[in-house]
This record gives structure tokens, C-alpha cells and sequence, in this order.
């Protein structure tokens, strides 16, 4: 047991070496957060943890069944006014609207409906085709250029092919898919805390709104002649007797942008450097691609945990297990220390591809914001993983990946590779 266990649920952390409030937490070595995480699980109960800026604080939920119950309980863990934290200041909200992530039933669950016509098992399976041939492409691409690598993995394969298949899905012009995903990179990099420093307004958002004209404007275009991507279906689609105007169309798409490519641009990249470091997983991998591509995918995504935090709002009282909470209390989802909880995964800190079961809320807690992409996600890179290993079974990472502090994502900025070029 830590020298902390048995601290009362309304201690304040006020060090940055043991509160995932104080925003310098974020720049510290991942091994020290693994550290101050392990002694926040070790406590009887949640800890509330303040930003020694503001003086406001939340609730830190870091256990595996916190975070499940959280997220499992919508009526009380509500994700209005908005999940992130830093909170985006109120004109923020009101000039971009919100995306299905912040908002509560039945606004959400219809927003959700409306989008789940994108993911059903039909077009998906038509989706899968896309991304084999994207995957195709993507190697071919790295062969014909040059033997050995060297060159960056994220802009060159990791970023590429989900942003090409959302692309796809989406339908967004050829012509178009640069310029917006310069603005996507531009956005994300300015959410959540970088050092002491909150990121966020001035270019993070200029981007964004630049993107939204974009897509507002296929909006307008697909609302005249809709075509069988999903941009026409949410302009052409029904909610509360409403089509989606362009404001809803445009935040639902820069969150859709940053939630499928983002997220899976960095697991991939983790995920290249952990079979890297870690060659006896690589090993049996490659040995069996169809055995072990499922099993290692899962177990990137909860080494890696892509979406580091989601914050929720208490909408009454409520006792979490023995913690008193407020209504208007705040309460944040660590997914990483969850998945790293010593009481659900044996050696947590070890990765395993073979480790079964493997119940990582790396996807989220469950609960009706369970992600909508999970299983896209997971053909993604199943896809691109067999494609690199097939064609080139000696691809590493070369050196560590360069990280972006945040308290957001685990971001992967670059990420050298080498391999040989077959004979
Ligand atoms: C490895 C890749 C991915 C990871 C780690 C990831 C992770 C997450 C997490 C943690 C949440 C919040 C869950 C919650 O609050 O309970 C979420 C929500 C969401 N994700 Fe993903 N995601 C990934 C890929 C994708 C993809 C490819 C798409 C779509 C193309 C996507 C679309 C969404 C959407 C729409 C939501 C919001 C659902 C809602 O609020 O109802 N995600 N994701």
C-alpha cells in the first residue's frame, strides 16, 4: 500500500509530481505519471485534484471500475457542458457548436443514430475494401521511393491511411484533402496543456473554423446533390424534424476529423515503436499474423492509450463507492491509469499481445459515448500492420518516437523507421 493509501477523498495534490491537475504534470517523463497514477489507484477512494491556477479541480476517477461506472451512468456522469479540460471557454462553444461527445440524450443519442448509418457491418465491409487498397498504396508508395526508410512513419504511413479512408468515407474531394489536414494538425496540436502553458485559442481555432468553411460548403453542395457519402447523409438526415445546418455540420465533422484520424494515426505509431522495443513480441506476431493481429492490436491501444482523459459533470449527489460527489462536481476519466489497473490486468506494465482477456477501456468505459470508430479503428490497423509486416518483415522504428506533451492524446509529432528494401 502507498504512504498515501487512506487519504481522505477531498485531499488536495497540489505538487505537479502527484496531481494530473497542475498542468506541469503533463510535461513530466511518462514514468513518473505511470508512478503518480499507481499511487492515485492505491488510495481507498478518488482524489480531488486542483489547478493551483484556477483553484478549480475535479474528481480523479484512475481505477478500471471508476471509470466503467462513470461512463456507464449517464444520467448522473453527464458530458454537457463539455469533456475536455481544459474547458473551452464559453464563446468557444457558442461559435462552433458541439459535437455528439459533449452533448447528453436525447440530442446525442438522435446525433449518434443519424451517424451510425456511416457504420453499419454493409459499409463498413465496403469501407474495408478502401482501406486494404489505401494500405496497398501506402507500401507501394514507401517501396518506390527508397530502400531503408529514415524518413518520418506518422506523415508517411500512420496519419495517412485513416485520413485517406475518413477521405473516402466522407467524401471529401482529392483536391481538398491537403490543405484540411494541415488544418486538422494545426488544431490538434493546440488542445490541452502543453508545459505550464494552456493550448489552446488563437491558431488552434483559426484552423478549425477554416476547415468548417470547407466542409460547410460541401455541405451545401451534398444538400443539392447528395451522393452516397457520409457528408450527404447528415445533411439530408432527419433530427427533431431539422436538417443539420452548417455550424452542427462543421463541429461534427472537426470532431470526427481529430476522433478517427488523430487517434489512430498515434496508436499506429506506438505501436510500431513498442513491436520495436519489443522484439520477442514482434517476433511471435510476425510467426502468426493470424493468430496474434487481433490480440495485438488491443493491447496496443491499452498500452498506448491514445485519449489520455474525458471529463464528465455530476448532474445530482452521488455516492461513487463510498466517495461523495456534488452535483456540479467534476470528475475526470483517466483511460490510461484504467488501463494500466493492477486489480484487472496481471503485470500491466508489461506489453503482451497475447494477454487474454484484455478489457482496456482504451475505446472508452462503455456506456452510450462508447466510441463509435472502435471497430473501424480496429480493421485499420489490423489492415496496414499485416500489409507492413507482409512486405516488410524488418520495418522498425529507429530511435523514440517524438512525443507532444498533452493531457489530451499521446501524441506521436514524428517517428524515424528503417527497413529493407526486398530483393
Ligand atoms: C485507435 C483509435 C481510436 C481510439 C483510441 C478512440 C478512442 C475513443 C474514446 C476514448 C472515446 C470516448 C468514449 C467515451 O467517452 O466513453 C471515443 C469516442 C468517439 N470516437 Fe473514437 N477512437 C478511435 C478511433 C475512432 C475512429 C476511427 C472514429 C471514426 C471514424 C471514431 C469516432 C468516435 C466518435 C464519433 C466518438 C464519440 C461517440 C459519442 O460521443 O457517442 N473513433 N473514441
Amino acid at each position: 500500500m502507498s504512504a498515501l493509501a487512506g487519504t481522505a477523498s477531498h485531499t488536495d495534490f497540489r505538487t505537479a509530481g502527484t496531481n494530473p491537475a497542475h498542468p506541469e504534470f503533463w510535461s513530466l517523463p511518462a514514468s513518473e505519471r505511470a508512478a503518480a497514477f499507481a499511487r492515485l489507484r492505491a488510495l481507498d477512494r478518488p482524489v480531488f485534484c486542483t489547478d493551483p491556477r484556477t483553484g478549480k479541480g475535479f474528481h480523479a476517477l484512475v481505477r478500471h471500475a471508476d471509470v466503467v461506472a462513470a461512463s456507464r451512468t449517464p444520467d448522473v456522469f453527464i458530458s454537457a457542458p463539455g469533456v475536455t479540460t481544459p474547458e473551452p471557454a464559453r464563446w468557444v462553444r457558442a461559435v462552433f457548436g458541439d459535437s455528439m461527445v459533449n452533448l447528453d440524450d436525447p440530442r446525442h443519442a438522435d446525433l449518434r443514430r443519424i451517424v451510425s448509418r456511416a457504420f453499419t457491418p454493409r459499409l463498413i465491409a465496403k469501407v474495408e475494401d478502401d482501406i486494404r487498397r489505401v494500405a496497398t498504396q501506402i507500401v507501394d508508395e514507401l517501396l518506390s521511393r527508397r530502400a531503408g526508410g529514415g524518413d518520418d512513419f506518422v506523415s508517411a504511413v500512420a496519419a495517412e491511411l485513416p485520413y485517406q479512408v475518413i477521405c473516402n468515407m466522407m467524401g471529401i474531394p482529392e483536391k481538398q484533402r491537403r490543405r484540411i489536414l494541415e488544418q486538422i494538425n494545426h488544431a490538434s496540436e493546440r488542445t490541452g496543456v502543453a508545459r505550464s502553458r494552456l493550448r489552446v485559442p488563437g491558431l488552434g481555432l483559426r484552423a478549425l473554423a477554416r476547415m468548417q468553411g470547407v466542409i460547410a460548403a460541401l455541405g451545401r453542395e451534398r444538400r443539392r446533390r447528395p451522393t452516397d457519402d457520409l457528408i450527404s447523409a447528415l445533411v439530408t438526415a432527419d433530427v427533431d424534424g431539422k436538417h443539420l445546418n452548417s455550424r452542427e455540420l462543421g463541429a461534427f465533422f472537426s470532431f470526427l476529423l481529430v476522433a478517427g484520424v488523430e487517434t489512430t494515426r498515434n496508436a499506429l505509431a506506438h505501436g510500431l515503436h513498442l513491436l520495436t522495443e519489443h522484439p520477442d513480441q514482434r517476433e511471435l506476431l510476425l510467426s502468426d499474423l493470424d493468430t496474434h493481429l487481433g490480440g495485438a492490436v488491443e493491447e496496443i491501444v491499452r498500452y498506448s492509450t491514445p485519449i489520455i482523459q474525458f471529463r464528465r459533470t455530476l448532474a445530482v449527489d452521488h455516492d461513487l463507492d463510498g466517495t461523495p460527489l456534488a452535483q456540479g462536481d467534476k470528475v475526470v476519466l483517466f483511460f490510461g491509469s484504467a488501463n494500466r489497473d493492477e486489480a484487472v490486468f496481471t503485470e500491466p506494465d508489461v506489453f503482451d499481445i497475447t494477454r487474454s482477456p484484455n478489457p482496456h477501456l482504451g475505446f472508452g468505459g462503455g456506456g452510450p459515448h462508447f466510441c463509435l470508430g472502435a471497430y473501424l479503428a480496429r480493421q485499420k490497423m489490423k489492415v496496414l500492420l499485416r500489409e507492413l509486416y507482409t512486405r516488410l518483415p524488418d520495418l522498425s522504428s529507429v530511435g523514440g518516437p517524438e512525443l507532444i506533451p498533452s493531457s489530451f492524446d499521446n501524441r506521436v509529432r514524428s517517428l524515424r523507421f528503417t527497413f529493407t528494401q526486398p530483393a
